[in-house]
């Protein structure tokens, strides 16, 4: 296959090319000022990201995991406790649950959306649960109305993980202003990513802000003078520089992945048992990934392979069965509809400047796959 039409999972060369001048000169800018922690930068895009978000506050931290950690901390989790989570997520939402030290407790999704199901959450509360952390999963909305009045019924905290949701929606209203406090992701293959690692706590919460300010420097609220034994993890000024930069054409890249996506939608129609995404009415998804489903997943993902087509299973274990988690004592059964998701999904190639020529050789070729 020659060079320039070789498909990529994402591109984010492409992307760079089509802002390099405005990049360039931003990253200019922090090098030639010196003013790479913290500061003007970061605080500039902290207040962008909220106002894109329409919460109060922004938090620029290391990491998507560390947004997470510092948002259970500031939501008050505490050793001993329960936190109610997904087990068909990256790993890291649930890591950070041990870090504190809490237990996580998995509840299985939906089988459309292949979010966390509500009904079964309720279930699942005890004495312990202190907080749930929903993930909107691919770009996609957990059922928030749900979750919300079962928190609030239960006085438990709600720490939204938007790492794949930033700018979706759910009854119009975007993912990270819902909860009581979110984290976001900035790691490279996100909508919106840095050049390296990056993330965001978001909250309209005032103590909670205060509180992830502390910890994320150490525990201190003026230099030198610890409150808190916390962690290092600031958001670094060229990142927040570059991310700046990209936000200013996040919803107009959001929107045209929505088209890809909905050009894959309509050309999947029929094609063996492709069974495409399933989006709610009242979820605008941003498609961080275009996922299907097929009972033949792990033939399809090979073939696609050897066709120049290249795919990932998001995800292929998921989190009960994984050695890390096996002192939570689950077996294979114990979440059967999560099982069978990470048995048949796997994601193609989308990415806002994926052309339709490109779009037509990942159809074709699974077309192909099914002659
Ligand atoms: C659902 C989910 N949660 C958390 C994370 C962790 O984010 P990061 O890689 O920035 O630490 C990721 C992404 O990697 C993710 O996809």
């Amino acid at each position: 296959m020659d060079e320039k039409k070789k498909l990529h999972l994402l591109d984010l060369v492409a992307q760079y090319q089509t802002i390099k001048p405005e990049v360039d000169e931003a990253i200019s800018q922090v090098v030639s000022t010196g003013g790479f922690i913290l500061g003007k930068t970061v605080e500039e895009f902290e207040k962008s990201v909220a106002g894109f978000v329409g919460v109060k506050y922004g938090i620029g931290v290391n990491s998507g995991t560390d947004a997470l950690y510092l948002a259970l901390k500031a939501a008050g989790v505490k050793e001993g406790d329960e936190v109610i989570t997904t087990p068909f997520t990256f790993i890291a939402t649930a890591e950070v649950i041990c870090w504190i030290p809490a237990k996580p407790v998995f509840v299985d999704i939906c089988p459309d959306t292949l979010n966390i199901d509500p009904v079964k959450l309720e279930k699942a509360i005890t004495p312990r649960t202190k907080a749930i952390i929903p993930v909107h999963l691919y770009g996609q909305a957990a059922d928030m109305n749900q979750i919300m009045e079962i928190a609030k019924k239960h006085k438990l905290a709600v720490i939204e993980d938007c790492a794949q949701s930033l700018g979706a929606k759910y009854h119009g209203q975007q993912t990270g202003s819902i909860g009581h406090i979110a984290g976001l992701s900035f790691f490279p293959s996100k909508n919106l990513g840095a050049y390296g690692d990056g993330g965001m706590v978001l909250t309209n919460d005032e103590e909670m802000m205060k509180m992830v300010k502390i910890l994320r420097q150490h525990g201190q609220d003026k230099k030198y003078h610890h409150l808190k034994l916390g962690v290092n993890s600031r958001l670094d000024a060229l990142q927040a520089a570059v991310l700046s930069v990209k936000l200013k054409h996040l919803e107009k890249w959001n929107q045209v992945r929505q088209e890809k996506a909905g050009y894959y939608n309509q050309r999947f129609a029929g094609i063996g048992d492709i069974k495409i995404p399933q989006v709610r009415p009242d979820n605008e998804a941003i498609y961080h990934q275009y996922t299907l489903r097929t009972a033949k997943r792990d033939a399809m993902v090979e073939f696609l392979g050897q066709n120049g087509v290249p795919t990932a299973v998001h995800y292929p274990i998921p989190l009960h069965m994984q050695p890390a988690f096996e002192f939570l004592g689950h077996k294979n059964g114990s979440f059967p509809v999560a099982e069978e998701a990470a048995s048949q999904v796997f994601s193609l190639p989308i990415y806002p400047e994926i052309t339709r020529e490109q779009q037509d050789q990942v159809v074709d070729a699974i077309a192909k796959f099914y002659k």
